[in-house]
């Protein structure tokens, strides 16, 4: 009894590290760089609500990153990665390829220019702030599944 618990947990554990071991994976690396950009834009949500003050080294991380998923995103919807890991990847983006470029697209020179301007304070940062946000929105609407 004990032993075949230990049997079960020792495979699901080798069977976790199979799934991490595989960072060749498309759909997991689209997804963890979406996930990357959710971490990176909460501080900037905390600095707007005024959890946190607003700091400009910390905006510039954020910045970086989503940079970083703008430019390395578009590379990972190879066909044959439609389905599977639970994608949220919409048909849409094989169906129509330049629509999704052109709001990655958005996405990148939004983030570009905001930081070429390098949010001095929160004012700025939430001006800017709204502009990235329309374009994550902007791609989701048409290019990701609504769960809801
Ligand atoms: C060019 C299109 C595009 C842009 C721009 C974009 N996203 Fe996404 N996002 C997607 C797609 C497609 C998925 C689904 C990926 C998958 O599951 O294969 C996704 C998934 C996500 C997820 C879920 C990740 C997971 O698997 O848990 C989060 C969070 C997310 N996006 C946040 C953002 C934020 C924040 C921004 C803006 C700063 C943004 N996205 C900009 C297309 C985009």
């Amino acid at each position: 009894m004990k032993h075949g618990l230990i049997i079960a947990l020792t495979g699901s554990l080798a069977f976790s590290i199979a799934a991490l071991a595989n960072p060749g994976d498309p759909i997991e690396q689209r997804q963890e760089l979406m996930k990357n950009t959710r971490e990176a834009l909460k501080p900037l949500m905390g600095m707007r609500k005024g959890e946190i003050p607003f700091d400009a080294a910390t905006v510039g991380d954020s910045l970086a990153t989503f940079a970083d998923a703008a430019e390395h995103f578009g590379a990972l919807f190879p066909e044959g990665s439609e389905t599977g890991h639970d994608t949220e990847a919409k048909s849409t983006i094989w169906s129509d390829r330049a629509g999704f470029d052109e709001k990655l697209e958005d996405f990148g020179t939004t983030v570009a220019a905001v930081q070429a301007s390098s949010p001095g304070s929160l004012d700025e940062l939430n001006a800017s702030l709204k502009d990235i946000l329309g374009t994550c929105k902007g791609c989701h609407d048409g290019y990701r599944v609504d769960k809801d």
